[in-house]
């Protein structure tokens, strides 16, 4: 399978005009090789040219592991801490005749690698983030039932955390219920800091999580993730404790609305604008417009945020496949927020749920 994604990616680099990828540790470098090569000061670079071997070089220390995960056949250029990388990454550039137009990531390759690179051959970088993220959009079998998993450790762990609130709790203990139970469920680790957003706090889209106590008459958003097999969830529900604001409660109805609009006009060949406006126009229409303040979701796999993003720029057809959260909002400053987030993969039929949390609100 990952012979076949090089092959893919080799037809992507051509169609580019590009000779070569250079790829640091992370997403893409797991997606296209099987390496998980530990982020750190020390560089290292995997090497794809658009023909021929594909050359890593790497720290020492890291080499047999990355020998063992990788899935196609790669040349090795281990350097040491006491000798350093410059002659290596040297001899790997005369190997590859490393020249011309080099694909990078921009948003992960440090100026460690460029200014490296830069030193022992004439490139000219260009951004290959849009081309790499398209050939990850597409989730085959495997990379879905990876998410599947993801999500039903991250659901158990949200039924932990919700019988978890009650006044007197704090945000902080909530959210360690849900990571404790959401491991047991076989989550390697959070996908992202959970966030546990209480009373006024849940007007804040991306509060950090503290030890604000739970009251009567609080909602609260738990937006949590799961990773298993490489792969992540994103959940969000809002719960209530106790009786609520009236105003609250209608806002919540809104933003169910809202969510169920921006599934029901997910199909492929859609565009994330359109998606963002279907959910949009929803809390637009019942006068919280200046209250929804992000977009309305973004792709979701090896990474919590990857492209498709929803938003109104962007007009790009989806692709069956795809996977994504649709997740509206209404914050009301100095009151309180709802969020729904659910997750979706587009089929050929339309956006098929892979979150099955109840989305009517609960009162804890
Ligand atoms: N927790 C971040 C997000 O839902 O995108
Ligand atoms: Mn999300
Ligand atoms: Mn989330």
């Amino acid at each position: 399978m990952t012979t076949h994604r090089i092959e893919r990616l080799r037809a992507a680099l051509a169609r580019a005009g590009l000779d070569a990828l250079a790829l640091v540790p992370g997403a893409n470098l797991w997606y296209l090789l099987g390496l998980t090569i530990h982020p750190s000061e020390r560089l290292a670079i995997a090497f794809i040219p658009a023909a021929g071997p594909i050359r890593v070089v790497l720290p020492a220390l890291e080499q047999p592991r990355a020998a063992a995960e990788a899935r196609v056949p790669v040349r090795w250029y281990p350097w040491r801490d006491d000798t350093g990388y410059e002659a290596v990454l040297r001899a790997c550039a005369g190997d590859l005749q490393l020249g011309g137009r080099l694909g990078v990531e921009y948003t992960a390759m440090r100026l460690l690698e460029l200014r490296a690179i830069e030193a022992v051959a004439r490139v000219e970088t260009i951004d290959a983030t849009g081309l790499l993220a398209e050939l990850r959009m597409v989730k085959d079998t495997d990379e879905l039932a990876a998410m599947r998993a993801a999500v039903r450790a991250v659901e158990a762990g949200l039924a932990a955390a919700i019988a978890a609130i009650r006044p007197g709790v704090t945000e902080r203990e909530i959210a360690a219920a849900w990571e404790q139970a959401m491991r047991a469920a076989g989550s390697a680790e959070p996908a992202f800091t959970t966030i546990v957003a209480s009373g006024p706090n849940s007007a804040n889209p991306h509060h950090t999580t503290g030890e604000r106590q739970i009251q009567t008459g609080d909602l609260v958003i738990l937006d949590g993730g799961a990773r298993v097999g490489g792969y992540v969830s994103d959940i969000t529900r809002t719960v209530a404790v106790g009786e609520i604001d009236a105003e609250l409660r209608r806002v919540y109805e809104i933003v169910r609305e809202a969510n169920a609009a921006g599934v029901a006009a997910a199909r492929p060949s859609v565009s994330g604008a359109q998606i963002d406006a279907a959910a949009r126009s929803v809390i637009e229409q019942a006068g919280y417009g200046a209250y929804f303040i992000h977009r309305t979701g973004h792709g979701l796999g090896l990474e919590t945020h990857e492209p498709p993003y929803l938003h109104a720029a962007n007009r790009a057809p989806l692709p069956s496949g795809a996977t994504f959260t649709v997740e509206p909002g209404i914050y009301l400053p100095g009151r309180g927020g709802v969020r729904i987030e659910d997750d979706v993969v587009l089929t050929d039929h339309g956006a098929e749920r892979l979150t099955t949390f109840p989305r009517e609100l609960i009162v804890c």
